[in-house]
């Protein structure tokens, strides 16, 4: 059993709900039980593969305060820490003012001066708003493991390395496939490779672009992540493309 009634539940719902409770005026628990929609039922959390129930704890204060930045990361505008260490957040989820800064003046008077509007940001730029949160915890280090399948979650350091983002000139940002605001995917391939040079030219007929160069990888059963290191892959080698 879970032992605590899930208080906050963590993830878009897309490829897994983590579940986290107050426990007392030390501490945050994380459940060990997840929810996977694709799996379609409850199996480990993630990182806590032979742990024991009824899951990890996280101090509220002390250590690195980890509980504090999963709701930094998932949550908009500012937390509060109220009596007995409870975290309270101004509203879940990943919404307008986690990219478009605070917009209280904006709203009251509507002008183009007092919003962060990204549109006309850079490709680096674009990719640092988004690696705010999509990136690998600053903590873990600096030096990249390419063969840990759990890296791959972190798209900006993985597009970083395709010759797509370093040979075009900064014209490839998160933004060239994905709408920032319904979720869509286009990935656009076309715009800058018209016709690759396929050896047959018929390789490429009736399957995606992505498929084989942007392969999924799945670091445990119910999670998988594209790999943004756009490349050519070896068949059933997705984590790292074949070097030149
Ligand atoms: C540095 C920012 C950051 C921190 C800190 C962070 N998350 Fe996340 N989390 C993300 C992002 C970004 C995603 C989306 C990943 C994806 O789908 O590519 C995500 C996805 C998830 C998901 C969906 C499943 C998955 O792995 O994609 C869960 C559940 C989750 N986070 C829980 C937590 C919990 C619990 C903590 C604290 C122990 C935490 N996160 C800390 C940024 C963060
Ligand atoms: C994940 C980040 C993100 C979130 C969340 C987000 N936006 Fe945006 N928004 C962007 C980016 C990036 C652009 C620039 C898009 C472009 O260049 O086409 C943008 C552009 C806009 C624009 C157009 C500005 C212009 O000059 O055309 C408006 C208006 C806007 N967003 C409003 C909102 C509102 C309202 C919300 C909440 C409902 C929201 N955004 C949530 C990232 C985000
Ligand atoms: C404030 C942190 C934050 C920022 C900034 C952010 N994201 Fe996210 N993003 C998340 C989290 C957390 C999730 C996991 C789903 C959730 O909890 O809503 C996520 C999920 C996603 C997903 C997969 C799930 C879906 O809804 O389709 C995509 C794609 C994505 N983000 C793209 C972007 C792009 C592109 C940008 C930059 C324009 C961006 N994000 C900026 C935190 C962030
Ligand atoms: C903004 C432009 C741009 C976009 C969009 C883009 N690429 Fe690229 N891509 C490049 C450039 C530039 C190179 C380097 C070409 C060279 O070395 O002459 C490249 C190289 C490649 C390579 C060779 C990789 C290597 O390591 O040599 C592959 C494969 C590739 N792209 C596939 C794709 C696929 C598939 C997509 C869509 C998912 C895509 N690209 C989107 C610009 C782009
Ligand atoms: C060349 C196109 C392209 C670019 C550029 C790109 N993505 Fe993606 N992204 C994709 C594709 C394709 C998928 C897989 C969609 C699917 O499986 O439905 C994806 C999936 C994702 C997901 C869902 C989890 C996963 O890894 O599958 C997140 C989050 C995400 N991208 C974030 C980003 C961020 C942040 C950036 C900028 C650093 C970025 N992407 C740049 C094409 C791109
Ligand atoms: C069935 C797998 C497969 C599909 C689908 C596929 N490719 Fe490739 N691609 C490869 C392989 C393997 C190579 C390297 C060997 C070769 O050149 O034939 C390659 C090479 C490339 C290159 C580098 C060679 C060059 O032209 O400079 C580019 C760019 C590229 N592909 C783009 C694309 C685009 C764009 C699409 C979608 C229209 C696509 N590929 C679809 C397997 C695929």
């Amino acid at each position: 059993m879970l032992g605590f009634r899930p208080e906050w539940a963590f993830g878009g719902g897309l490829q897994a709900v983590t579940f986290v409770s107050w426990r007392d005026s030390k501490a945050y628990l994380e459940h060990h039980l997840s929810f996977y929609p694709s799996l379609g039922r409850m199996e480990v959390t993630p990182g806590h593969e032979g742990k024991p129930e009824p899951g990890v704890l996280y101090p509220v204060v002390a250590g690195d305060a980890a509980i504090l930045r999963c709701f930094r990361c998932h949550s908009t505008g500012a937390i509060r820490v109220t009596e007995g260490l409870r975290i309270g957040v101004a509203e879940p989820g990943v919404r307008c003012e986690s990219c478009h800064g605070p917009g209280a003046e904006h709203v009251s008077k509507p002008g183009l001066g007092n919003i962060v509007n990204p549109r006309k940001y850079s490709a680096a730029q674009m990719n640092d708003l988004c690696g705010s949160c999509h990136r690998k915890p600053a903590s873990a280090g600096d030096s990249t493991d390419w063969g840990n399948a759990w890296n791959v979650r972190h798209q900006p350091l993985y597009l970083a390395e395709s010759a797509c983002f370093v040979k075009s000139a900064g014209r490839l940002s998160c933004k060239t496939c994905h709408d920032p605001h319904s979720g869509a995917v286009a990935p656009s391939c076309a715009q800058c490779h018209a016709k690759p040079r396929h050896r047959p030219a018929t390789r490429v007929a009736g399957s995606g672009c992505v498929s084989c160069h942007m392969p999924g990888v799945v670091p445990r059963p119910g999670l998988k992540f594209a790999n943004h290191w756009i490349g050519v892959y070896a068949p059933g080698r997705p984590l790292r493309p074949v070097q030149k």
